[in-house]
Formats: structure tokens, sequence, C-alpha cells
């Protein structure tokens, strides 16, 4: 079954197609569609149901799209949907990964509780009428320094609870077992199974 992905990025692809096993995820730009929808929503879900309904407009065929972040307690759960635009306003450019994660060590000095859960939202339109949503959390805390080079994201900054690790430091594969994104996916494959009778 191919199945869009309502995304740009083919780090989240390789990952998700890893998850759901045994679907072909299209992304907008194989096809050469234009797709930047305006991400305004005020929560994970609302994003994204954003994306998929801005792709599902285009294609009229079944879309997946996903939206996540990292809520940090102590900050208010911040980053939280900014996750990916974390710091670019105030530095006037786009930061890059590491130095997302750094600002975010930065900003978390000196603070003792150091809470903090990933979470992924994933949405599914099958048809007009047939829509799905599943959210997901991985639930940990922000580490004192960074370690670790696998992931992506804020990875070697997030120890998580239940591995007993940083994120960055498990393999790929092993994320996947803790990681919101796993969950999620999980339980989405559990029900295109279903929808394609396997
Ligand atoms: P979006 O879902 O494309 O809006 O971006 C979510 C942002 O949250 C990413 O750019 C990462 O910075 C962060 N993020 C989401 N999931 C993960 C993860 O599994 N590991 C590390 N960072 C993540």
């Amino acid at each position: 079954m191919k199945l869009y992905f309502a995304s740009g990025n083919d780090h989240k692809r390789t990952e998700m197609s890893r998850l759901l096993g045994g679907y072909e995820l299209v992304l907008p730009k194989d096809e050469g569609i234009e797709f930047d929808p305006e991400e305004n929503g005020s929560s994970y879900i609302e994003n994204a149901v954003i994306k998929a309904e801005a792709l599902y407009r285009i294609v009229h065929a079944p879309v997946l799209a996903d939206d996540s972040g990292l809520s940090v307690d102590a900050l208010g759960g911040r980053p939280g949907i900014h996750s990916a635009r974390y710091g670019d306003e105030e530095a006037g450019r786009k930061l890059t990964t590491e130095e997302k994660y750094q600002l975010l060590l930065r900003n978390m000095e000196g603070i003792e509780d150091r809470k903090a859960h990933f979470v992924a939202a994933l949405c599914l339109i099958l048809s007009d009428e047939r829509r799905y949503i599943i959210q997901e959390t991985c639930e940990g805390s922000i580490a004192t320094a960074a370690s670790g080079t696998s992931g992506f994201g804020y990875d070697p900054i997030f120890y998580i609870d239940e591995a007993g690790m940083i994120s960055a430091e498990l393999p790929e594969g092993e994320k996947d077992r803790y990681s919101h994104r796993g969950k999620a996916a999980r339980l989405m494959k559990l029900l295109l199974d279903k929808e394609t009778g396997r």
C-alpha cells in the first residue's frame, strides 16, 4: 500500500518506514509536490491534522502525518510544539541541531527538576470520512551533558527512563522500542494492517 507521508524530512521517512514495515511512504517532494503548510496549531495533534489535511486536499489518497516535540516540565512544556524552531527567532537564524540542544542545556542550568517527555502525534486520513489520530509519549529527563551519536534532534540530551540510557546512546532499532514515535507507529501499523487485510 502506498501512503503519502506529509513531511519533507528524509530521516523521519526512514524511521517511519522501518516502524511501519511493508508500507511505501511517499514524500510530497518525491512527486514534485510543493508542500509547506503553516503549522499554526496549538497542539501536536492539531499540527498533525493540519499537515495531513493539507496533503490529502492535494493527493486525495491515503495520507499519514506526524508532529512531535520535546516538552520539559520545568520550562512549562517548552520547547514543545516549537521544538524544531527552538531559539531560531532570538538568534535571527536557523540554529543547528547541536546549537538547539546546547541552548536547552543552558536553559536548564541549575534546575533540579529535569523531567521531560517526547510526544508524537500521528494522523491518518484514508478517505473524506475515515480519519484516525494516535498520540504517544516517551518519558524521561534532560541530561546534564550531551552524549551519544545515534538518532537525531534532542536525542543526545534525553535520558529515557524505561531504557535507563540517553536516547542517542541507543542503537537506532533499539530506540524504537521506547520512543514516542515507535509506540505511536506500532499502534498505527495495527490499524493499517487491519485496513489492508494483513
Ligand atoms: P516536527 O515534528 O517536524 O515539527 O519536529 C519535531 C522536532 O522535535 C524535531 O525537529 C526534533 O528537534 C524534536 N524531536 C521529535 N522527535 C524526536 C526524537 O525522537 N528525538 C530527538 N528529537 C526529536
